[in-house]
């Protein structure tokens, strides 16, 4: 018989695995919800065309696509959540109200070589607000993703916010002597120096038009960063690039620290992100002076929308993966101690002739909304099945045996210790508090 393992880069979620995930995507459903934004969701799999448009060849090279036997179609499985958004606003036009506030937690899937914090399917929060083309749109995506992290336990020392503007970067590029069409490869450079060996990254800086002081100042540019509160001022001063370019950055800074959430983020002029739709403000949340990958990314991507044959509409959001998160709670013992819903109540059956009563009781148990859980096999042996109501985390166990036939039963608290026999009549107003009708 062949045996099977799970796909490289996929996980199982056995019951203990999906409390953890479970408690991540609370805090994330709760953000959202806390700070204005409606669920959304969408396919699995899209066009492949949807993502060879615009999401940038990092993303494309790590597609799983595939063809239906017999088809002509070519489809991929998301490896992101943005272009299926971007298409969903486009296709109600203007109809929807403005701004548009959205989340959801989808599954992606990229062909990636998996390692730690990198996986082949993985969940991702995504938070994104439309139709409004003003910093503090940005602050608000900004401010959920953090008000999530602070659920979860993590706090500015552990987790920083490192944020950019690339139209600000752009215009200090373009003092510094880059043409406007040499931009883009601009951005990939700066993305890619600290993998280029330094002659490499000298010679793909010279063809973009830089001689050694423009290399000197794009370098002294990418390394820049400073906790939010400086004054774009000072980072013109000194990289030697006008005040006028960092203009965009003073109205972001503004609504960061209005959201109350300055305390978190930092300027990084080396952060580009590698998705080709990215305009504005760029970021990435990392976990402090640590070594993990991004736990989030974020951008303005201004013109998505119009690009899948929408009206224009501005656009600021991030995801945030559940890997690398995962991974930065569990190393601080955040996730410690979690586990899969624990029954209210153990029902046990001490007696072969209590079998049916049994199952009555834990029945109308649960039409009152009790967790009640039952013992399946039948015996007088009743430390066996206190054993197995207490391995299952239960509160009480619920000794369903000879007293039936004066019509009571015993109950246990399994927490505090002590017993009482109660009539089985009063048993579920026991465990609701409410009137037993
Ligand atoms: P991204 O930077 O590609 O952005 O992914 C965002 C986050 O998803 C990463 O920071 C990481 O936590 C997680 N992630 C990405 N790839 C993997 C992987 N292979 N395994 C585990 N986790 C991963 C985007 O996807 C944008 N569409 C986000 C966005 C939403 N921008 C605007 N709105």
């Amino acid at each position: 018989m062949p045996t099977f393992k799970a796909p490289k880069g996929t996980r199982d979620f056995y019951p203990e695995d999906m409390a953890v995930r479970r408690r991540i995507e609370d805090a994330w459903r709760s953000a959202s919800i806390g700070h204005g934004f409606e669920e959304i969701e969408g396919p699995t799999f899209e066009h492949l065309g949807l993502y060879t448009v615009k999401s940038g060849d990092g993303i494309v090279s790590e597609l799983f696509s595939f063809r239906r036997s017999g088809g002509t179609d070519d489809y991929a499985l998301r490896p992101e959540f943005t272009p299926t958004l971007a298409r969903m606003v486009a296709a109600r036009g203007g109809s929807l109200p403005r701004p548009i506030k959205w989340f959801a937690i989808p599954s992606h899937f990229r062909a990636e070589r998996p390692q730690r914090g990198r996986l082949r399917e993985f969940f991702q929060w995504n938070v994104d607000m439309l139709g409004l083309d003003d910093p503090s749109a940005d602050a608000e995506v900004l401010s959920t993703g953090l008000a999530a992290l602070d659920a979860l336990g993590l706090r500015p020392d552990v987790a920083t916010v490192r944020l950019s503007h690339r139209d600000a970067v752009a215009s200090a590029l373009e003092a510094l002597g880059v043409e406007r069409e040499s931009m883009y490869a601009a951005f990939q450079l700066l993305d890619r120096r600290d993998k280029l060996p330094p002659e490499e990254f000298a010679k793909k800086a010279g063809d973009l038009g830089l001689g050694p002081d423009g290399l000197a100042a794009f370098d002294r540019l990418a390394r820049i960063r400073r906790p939010i509160t400086v004054d774009p001022a000072e980072i013109a001063a000194e990289t030697g690039v006008p005040v006028a370019a960092f203009e965009p950055m003073v109205a972001l800074r503004e609504a960061l620290d209005d959201a109350g959430v300055s305390e978190w983020c930092e300027w990084d002029l080396g952060i580009v992100r590698g998705l080709a739709y990215y305009t504005g403000t760029v970021f990435e949340v990392h976990e402090t002076g640590g070594g993990e990958r991004a736990i989030a990314g974020g951008c303005r991507y201004d013109g998505l929308v119009e690009l899948m044959g929408g009206p224009p509409t501005s656009a600021v959001g991030f995801g945030m993966g559940d890997v690398v998160l995962g991974l930065v709670l569990r190393d601080r013992g955040l996730l410690d101690g979690i586990e899969p819903p624990r029954p209210t109540v153990f029902v046990l059956v001490a007696d072969d002739v209590a079998e049916r009563p049994a199952a009555r009781i834990l029945a109308s148990l649960r039409q009152a909304g009790v967790h009640a859980r039952r013992s399946y096999r039948a015996t007088r042996n009743v430390g066996k099945l206190m054993s197995e109501a207490s391995r299952a985390g239960a509160g009480h166990a619920v000794i369903v045996g000879r007293e039936l036939e004066e019509g009571m039963v015993v109950v246990k608290d399994l927490r505090g210790g002590g017993q009482e026999t109660i009539p089985v009549d009063s048993l579920v107003t026991m465990f609701t508090g409410g009137d037993d009708e």
